[in-house]
């Protein structure tokens, strides 16, 4: 009998050791709960507030097991009271919550006789050692004890800011669509949230930013819904104030109008401050951004350079209105002969904007022809194997006018 529970529990430990889970933030992995002892006693609001630092809350027992294991953990320490992250408003078990918002004890507890007895003080405290032992106690929320912060548990990643089985990148400001795309470079979206803690391990991330706000990767229609980029479901709700159909932002301040954590929409370009997310292990990436080059100003796409015949010339952006000037060259072979067609003319404001064609390589060589304004189909040939065709553009205009596309052949 005894081999064989000492056979099990050497099982137990090799899945565990096997199964990869692990805690951050230097938290123990205890029952699949990663839990950190604080023996510094403080108020059970400062307690809270230490835990918040770490993206976590006071430890929480939902079940017997949790509840033993509490005591164990600590047990080489000589702390006699932890705070836990409970809190009741009245004196029934259902009416004392989870920290974590999954709500009230009703489903376990392990309240001491006489217990909860919010009369004493409505913060609940664990009692350690002697009698009565892992039992639960309410008292006054001032008062000073030791804790144990709680963190889910997650699994290994090269990422630095790792929590329950996703990584976390924060980035510059960037517009909805651009932040986006910048956190796809990172295999990533914008951050969506689906939990109090997960709500709360974002704002923790920001402690000690500047910011007033970060946008995150969802749009809200309504103030009872969201869509998020990454495309979950929307399983959890923080929204504060809904003015109107647009991006959604966390508020990491309180003011007259946003709390700490707290989600509101606004605009979706002004650029913000990004948070990306993608679940740990996602392959192939690397683990910092990768800086987005601007996409250049419209460049000047004109198809300048040496053509061999037959082909095409184009103003820049044609059909759309040229916004550059642009020189070609023509050749063909031996003593053949270039012969450009401008089949579907020349459309510029004035002779600001012409097209010279000269008989030969360069500038130097002789014209052929000037062509502007409003013309129709024109055709041209040389007289040995090579035209030159020099578009200029003085006007400025981008709008309107198409300047020319022009075909050309290699004739005897
Ligand atoms: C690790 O174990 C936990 C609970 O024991 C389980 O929920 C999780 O899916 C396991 N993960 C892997 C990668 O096996
Ligand atoms: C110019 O005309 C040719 C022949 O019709 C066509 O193949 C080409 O796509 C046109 N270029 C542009 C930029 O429209």
């Amino acid at each position: 009998m005894k081999t064989l529970i000492v056979f099990l529990v050497l099982c137990l430990a090799l899945t565990h050791a096997s199964n990869n889970t692990i805690c951050a933030k230097g938290y123990n992995l205890v029952n699949n709960k990663c839990w950190k002892l604080f023996q510094d006693a403080a108020s059970h609001a400062n307690a809270e507030r230490s835990c918040s630092a770490d993206g976590g809350t006071l430890f929480m027992a939902k079940n017997a097991i949790d509840n033993r294991a509490v005591a164990s953990f600590v047990s080489s320490s000589g702390v006699d009271h932890l705070w836990m992250g409970v809190f009741c408003i009245g004196n029934s078990r259902n009416v004392c919550y989870y920290d974590d918002q999954t709500g009230s004890t009703l489903l376990y507890d392990n309240f001491a006789a006489g217990f909860p007895n919010s009369a004493t003080g409505r913060c609940v405290y664990y009692s350690v050692p002697g009698y009565p032992t892992g039992q639960w106690l309410n008292g006054d929320c001032l008062q000073k004890l030791s804790y144990v912060c709680e963190l889910p548990t997650t699994h290994p990643d090269v990422c630095e800011l790792n929590f329950n089985d996703n990584c976390y990148f924060t980035l510059d400001a960037f517009p909805f669509s651009d932040g986006q795309q910048q956190c796809e470079q990172l295999c990533a979206n914008m951050v969506s949230v689906h939990s109090s803690e997960e709500n709360r391990y974002i704002t923790s991330l920001y402690s000690t930013s500047s910011y007033d706000f970060i946008r995150l990767g969802g749009m809200a229609p309504s103030s009872n819904f969201v869509t998020w980029n990454d495309g979950s479901i929307m399983d959890y709700n923080n929204m504060e104030r809904f003015d109107s159909t647009g991006c959604l932002y966390m508020s990491l301040k309180n003011d007259y109008y946003h709390s700490t954590g707290s989600w509101y929409t606004a605009d979706c370009t002004t650029p913000k401050h990004i948070l990306c997310k993608r679940p740990i292990g996602a392959p192939n990436c690397r683990s910092t951004p990768v800086p987005i080059t601007p996409p250049p100003i419209t460049p000047p796409t004109c198809n300048s350079g040496v053509h061999v015949a037959p082909g095409w010339i184009a103003t820049p952006r044609y059909p759309s209105a040229y916004n550059a000037a642009c020189q070609y060259t023509l050749t063909t072979f031996g003593s053949n002969r270039i012969r450009i067609y401008f089949f579907y003319g020349v459309y510029t404001p004035n002779s600001n904007d012409q097209v010279n064609i000269y008989d030969g390589d360069s500038t130097d060589a002789p014209r052929l022809a000037t062509l502007y304004g409003k013309v129709g189909d024109q055709l041209y040939t040389s007289t040995g194997n090579t035209m030159f065709i020099d578009f200029v553009y003085r006007s400025g205009s981008t709008s309107t006018y198409s300047g020319f596309n022009a075909t050309f052949f290699s004739i005897f």
